[in-house]
């Protein structure tokens, strides 16, 4: 019977309907039914006392508590009524201690401390499929918000390649224009005049929509980025990369609005070299640059710190910021995918830092005390020999 359940790939379509009725019936008759049988046919000997409780365990593992009493009692039912009808004597039990009632009380005992057993692996079974179905959902949020991403960027980058070719344009005639206007307002050629006012803005009007753009075109990147799963991770080129390097490049593309960027201070000591992408790590301070200077905004307070440390174990980058801190409990949950406490946050931008340094053997942590800072310590694996 089990050598035919082992093959049930095989079976024919038809059958496949009856697996579960065969399951069953398989079980009654290899556990509750044969060992009963064969309990009563040994006169209740020690060994087949042992083998059919082990057996009872075995079917607690296969079946939920239900199926469980279902199949025991019938099982033991038809057994019992098999060795009846297939057997004169009675049970002797001459010669050998051990009693009906001692049977009766083992199994008692065996089907209690079993049910106990069964109960907690339930729970155990539901606890993880609720894990499974966390997992599950995460993963189809992800796969969403993946689609959608790779939709709006598309449908953006468009337009806004567009318009700062058009601000680029603008900028190369626009301090023309102005100077032109300027001499023709004191020949007192111009009928109706500019604002006094408006006149800077006119003149930095261009540098602002091409700041803009540059803003939208990194947090698309951005967005995109926080979207790679380990497996497109794993598959980045990774080669030499010199952390001073990335962080200059990383300031040099940061679009930091009007008087942010003097707020990030950089130490260049201790510069090292690490195996991964220059690309993704530069995301990674975006990302930690962005959140630091919402932190900064919303509290109206602080600045930013990077500098680099080398330990025996790790080289690190350092990135702290003075803003506002997170109590422990929420520290801890910072690297989770969808954590955010933005109302336009995706939650998604400290948990790609993580998997972005995970990915290159190395990891990211964080130290923090509320109302006063914030740091994230970047570590970084040496470069073997
Ligand atoms: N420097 C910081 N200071 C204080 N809180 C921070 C800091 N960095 C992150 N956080 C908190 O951690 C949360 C998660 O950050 P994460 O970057 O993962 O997502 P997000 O910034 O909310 O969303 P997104 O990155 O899509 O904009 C933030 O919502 C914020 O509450
Ligand atoms: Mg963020």
């Amino acid at each position: 019977m089990c050598f035919l359940l082992v093959l049930n790939k095989m079976w024919p379509k038809f059958a496949r309907a009856l697996l579960p009725f065969y399951w069953y019936l398989t079980l009654l008759y290899g556990i509750p039914f044969f060992f009963t049988f064969m309990l009563f046919k040994n006169n209740l000997s020690t060994p087949w006392l042992m083998n059919t409780i082990t057996v009872l365990f075995l079917l607690m593992l296969l079946t939920e508590w239900i199926s469980f009493f279902v199949l025991l009692v019938f099982g033991i039912f038809i057994g019992w009524l098999a060795y009846d009808l297939t057997t004169l004597k009675p049970i002797s039990l001459a010669h050998r201690t051990i009693t009906h009632f001692d049977v009766i009380g083992t199994y008692t005992v065996s089907i209690i401390m079993g049910l106990i057993f069964l109960h907690n692996r339930n729970q155990a079974l539901k606890e993880k499929y609720q894990l499974l179905k966390t997992v599950q959902i995460l993963k189809e949020k992800h796969q969403l918000l993946k689609t959608l991403a790779g939709n709006i960027a598309h449908d953006l980058r468009t337009p806004l390649a567009s318009i700062s070719f058009t601000a680029t344009f603008l900028k190369k005639y626009l301090a023309m224009l102005v100077k032109s206007y300027k001499s023709a307002k004191e020949a007192e050629l111009i009928e109706k005049e500019i604002p006094r006012g408006d006149l800077p803005d006119i003149e930095t009007s261009a540098d602002n929509i091409m700041h803009q753009t540059r803003f939208s075109n990194t947090f698309i990147d951005m967005m995109l980025n926080n979207l790679k799963g380990e497996e497109e991770l794993k598959h980045t080129s990774n080669k030499k990369c010199d952390i001073s390097e990335v962080v200059s490049e990383y300031f040099h593309r940061y679009p930091f609005s009007i008087g942010e960027r003097e707020l990030v201070h950089w130490e260049k000591k201790n510069n090292f070299e690490f195996i991964g992408s220059k690309l993704m790590m530069i995301n990674v301070l975006n990302n930690l640059t962005s959140n630091a200077i919402y932190a900064i905004k919303e509290v109206s307070k602080g600045e930013i710190f990077i500098w680099f440390e080398k330990t025996e174990r790790y080289n690190k980058l350092h990135f702290k910021d003075t803003a506002k801190g997170a109590p422990p409990e929420i520290a801890e949950r910072l690297f989770e995918s969808f954590f955010t406490r933005k109302s336009c946050g995706t939650g998604l931008g400290l948990a790609s830092c993580k998997r972005i340094l995970t990915s290159i053997n190395g990891d990211i942590k964080v130290r923090s005390k509320e109302r006063e800072y914030m740091e994230f310590i970047l570590e970084f694996p040496h470069i073997r020999k």
